[in-house]
């Protein structure tokens, strides 16, 4: 039997227990489809520090290393971020250097309305059209998040000078731009690049390593958008958008904008990917929103966010394509069946129960 190893990292907040339903939808995929997965355990993030006082102790980074793809929750507490150095909180030492370490530059975070959640989208039904479907493909490990010189000085007399560097090559341009492109072609075959051309050095070495690269693709339709203006369409008209392609920044800002087009932060999937696409990929598999540390363990989290990353990683790492689709078709059928969690819950929709993280992960289970 074909067997996957898979590191688990549940870390913080709501991370624990979002994980355990998608491990709970993972088995049920198991079982039906007759291949293993070996899921090791292993603490990030305050739960890193807690362990071993590093956000990202070295036995988690051994057990990635080892495994096929890694299922990650969430990490940082707010709270208690403010207690130790910046450069040690788990956002920056875990999850960034994460992302760097396996070189996963490709993020591609997937946002679909379900027509039955027409209501948690904030925008007026008539802006919602046909539905939202939009594929934000995010540069993970360049521009400002990673670029030096980064650091706050000392000037003297009370006043301090912090300093982020937005940094881009062409290769780095060039390599996630082909990512967007084939996403495409297996979309509706539109591609917006989005930059801030008019303003920064960056933006136009964007758009013009874009444009280049979209000559390859000449069955796609490219167009350029300034990344203000797209904050602002996908609010207006997020019909006319099907994949976004977006600089590390301008696509954490953008993709966060699209969740909540999409339902919720709480929907919201993502894969992060390295060099090859195919079976057989090193992947990195999360949800969007963060800890939540506000509602964490009270049963009042949705899941699915977290169970649909685990099905971008049976598709994109181990090829496992039905499985991926079973356990999409099944979240829908546990929407369909009324199940709602707090974010997605209306009182005007006559089927809808209000669920914990508990049964609606169980409902979806069960229908795999
Ligand atoms: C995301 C998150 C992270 C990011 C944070 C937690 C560092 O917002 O994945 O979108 O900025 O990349
Ligand atoms: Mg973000």
């Amino acid at each position: 039997m074909k067997t996957y190893n898979i590191a688990s990292l549940a870390g913080d907040g709501i991370g624990p227990e979002v994980m355990r339903e998608a491990i709970k939808v993972l088995r049920a995929t198991e079982k039906r489809f007759g291949f293993k997965l070996v899921i090791t355990d292993a603490p990030v993030g305050w739960a890193g520090i807690d362990f071993a006082k590093k956000a990202l102790p070295d036995i988690t980074l051994d057990i990635c290393k080892r495994s096929d793809a890694i299922l990650f929750g969430s990490v940082g507490l707010p709270d208690r971020d403010a207690t130790i150095p910046k450069e040690e909180r788990p956002e920056r030492a875990a999850l960034l250097r994460l992302r760097k370490e396996f070189g996963l530059f490709a993020n591609l975070r997937p946002v679909k309305l379900p027509k039955l959640l027409a209501h948690a989208c904030p925008l007026a039904r008539e802006r919602q059209g046909d539905g939202i479907d939009i594929l934000v493909v995010r540069e993970l490990t360049g521009g400002m998040y990673f670029g030096q010189p980064k650091q706050t000085e000392d000037l003297g007399g009370g006043i301090q000078r912090a300093i982020d560097t937005m940094v881009y090559t062409t290769p780095e341009i060039e390599r996630i731009a082909h990512v967007a492109f084939r996403a495409a072609q297996l979309r509706r075959k539109k591609l917006t690049s989005i930059d801030k051309a008019n303003v920064l050095e960056n933006g136009i070495l964007w758009r013009e390593t874009v444009a280049r690269i979209g000559k390859e693709y000449p069955d796609i339709a490219l167009d350029h958008m300034f990344v203000d203006n797209a904050a602002m369409q996908l609010v207006l008209k997020p019909t006319q958008f099907d994949v976004l392609l977006c600089e590390n920044m301008f696509g954490d800002i953008l993709s966060d904008e699209a969740a909540a087009l999409g339902g919720s932060l709480g929907m919201l999937p993502s894969a992060s990917l390295g060099s090859t696409s195919g079976a057989g990929t090193f992947g990195f598999y999360e949800p969007a929103g963060g800890t939540a540390p506000d509602i964490a363990g009270k049963d009042l989290a949705n899941p699915i966010a977290q169970i649909l990353s685990a099905a971008l990683m049976l598709r994109h790492s181990f090829g496992l394509n039905d499985a991926a689709a079973a356990i999409e078709s099944a979240v829908e059928h546990a929407i369909e069946a009324g199940n709602r969690t707090g974010d997605i819950f209306s009182p005007a929709e006559p089927n809808a129960r209000r669920v914990g993280t508990r049964v609606m992960g169980e409902a979806i289970a069960a229908v795999v």
